[in-house]
């Protein structure tokens, strides 16, 4: 038996990862560790929640005395950390929530690793899970590679970078076992209607205008989730300590194209002319620091672990779609916050 936690696990990335490890390996004990945020949602897991290798803990990493004593409950073996605050928008918004869950969170559960573990690091590992916004922008030309050096310029990604770096620190001078994936965006199902192809399908399902930031000339490397977790079970098994690698669907969209092709493929299924619901299409002030262009070079992964994308760019948007179409309630439930206010009455009685 394997004592595993996962953070983060009722957001969207966690709930593709603990599904898989809890189904995957059956002999690990895994527990989610979520403070169930707006972006934190167990009906993720409804189909997961009764597997008696699962275990859900409400609980906040900016905590570092109910961490510490967590770790010590439960003798984790390994810690899965996708925990954190992830829109760009927000972070632009309220930088030191930003700071306090990405960065002293990320610190906290270092600093339990290392006292649960001591200087006896046998089968333990700590795999931090971050962002190729690290990395800043490209031009028109060019990879992110694991060597490209940090240039955040959001406080979201500035606050990831200063994640990673304590990670790493954390290795050099305690010998922490350490992983850490960089990861372009991803999409799929039970991602949360604020980031742009949740939000955009929203949209044209309610008749709502598409706020697209500047000229829609922002280029994403879009990577399907559960690529991103078959990606993160790889890593998190294979890695040597210290590793880094960077993980992406060699898959550049521009943003407007990329709507476009949306448009397309909700209208055709919602029974409208393809393409009429460009009318929706609303060009809007440019977001603040905006990154021109993200592009992963993921060779590192694939040659030295063997792993790769699965599915096709447009094969993936169809799937999703129809998840979000299949599940209106859960996209009106999140978008009225009903579910936030049924976890507060939940969890604060208890
Ligand atoms: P998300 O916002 O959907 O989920 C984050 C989860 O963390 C939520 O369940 C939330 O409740 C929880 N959380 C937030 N603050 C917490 C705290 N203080 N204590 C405990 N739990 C807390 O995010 P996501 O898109 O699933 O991203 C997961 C991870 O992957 C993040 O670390 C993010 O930086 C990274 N990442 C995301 C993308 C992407 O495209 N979404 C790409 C690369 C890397
Ligand atoms: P987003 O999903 O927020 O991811 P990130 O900023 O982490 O890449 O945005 C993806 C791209 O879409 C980004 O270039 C910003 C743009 N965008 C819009 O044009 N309009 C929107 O309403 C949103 C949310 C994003």
């Amino acid at each position: 038996m394997k004592n595993i936690l996962i953070t983060g696990g009722a957001g969207f990335i966690g709930s593709h990862v603990v599904r898989l490890f809890v189904n995957k390996y059956p002999d690990y004990r895994i527990y989610n560790l979520d403070k169930l945020t707006y972006a934190g949602n167990l009906e993720n897991l409804k189909d997961i929640e009764d597997k008696p290798n699962y275990t859900f803990i409400k609980g906040d990493i900016t905590d570092g005395d109910f961490i510490l004593k967590l770790f010590k409950e439960h003798l984790f073996d390994g810690v899965i950390h996708l925990a954190a605050e992830s829109h760009v928008d927000r972070s632009i918004e309220n930088p030191m929530e930003f700071v306090m869950t990405n960065v002293v969170g990320t610190v906290n559960l270092l600093n339990a690793s290392k006292a649960l573990w001591k200087d006896n690091y046998d089968g333990k590992r700590f795999y931090h899970v971050s962002t190729d916004e690290v990395y800043g922008s490209l031009g028109k030309e060019g990879y992110f590679t694991e060597k490209t050096p940090y240039d955040p310029h959001s406080p979201y990604s500035a606050s990831k970078a200063g994640s990673d770096h304590f990670v790493r620190a954390y290795h050099d001078t305690y010998g922490l076992p350490v992983v850490i994936s960089n990861c372009s965006n991803n999409y799929g199902p039970n991602q949360f209607p604020e980031k742009l192809i949740p939000l955009f399908i929203n949209n044209i399902c309610n008749n709502k205008p598409l706020p697209v930031y500047g000229k829609g000339e922002n280029v994403r490397d879009w990577l399907y989730v559960i690529d991103h977790a078959n990606a993160i079970d790889v890593i998190f098994h294979n890695a040597p300590a210290g590793e880094t690698y960077n993980v992406g669907g060699n898959n550049e969209w521009k943003n407007i194209d990329l709507i476009k092709l949306l448009i397309k493929v909700v209208d055709k299924k919602l029974g409208r002319k393809p393409g009429t619901s460009e009318r929706l299409i609303t060009f809007v002030k440019d977001r603040a620091g905006h990154d021109l262009r993200y592009a992963i070079d993921s060779s590192k992964l694939q040659k030295e672990l063997g792993w790769k994308p699965s599915l096709r760019f447009e094969e993936g948007i169809e799937k999703t779609v129809d998840w979000y179409l299949n599940n209106r309630e859960w996209l009106d439930n999140v978008t009225s916050g009903d579910y936030q206010k049924y976890y507060e009455k939940m969890y604060n009685n208890r």
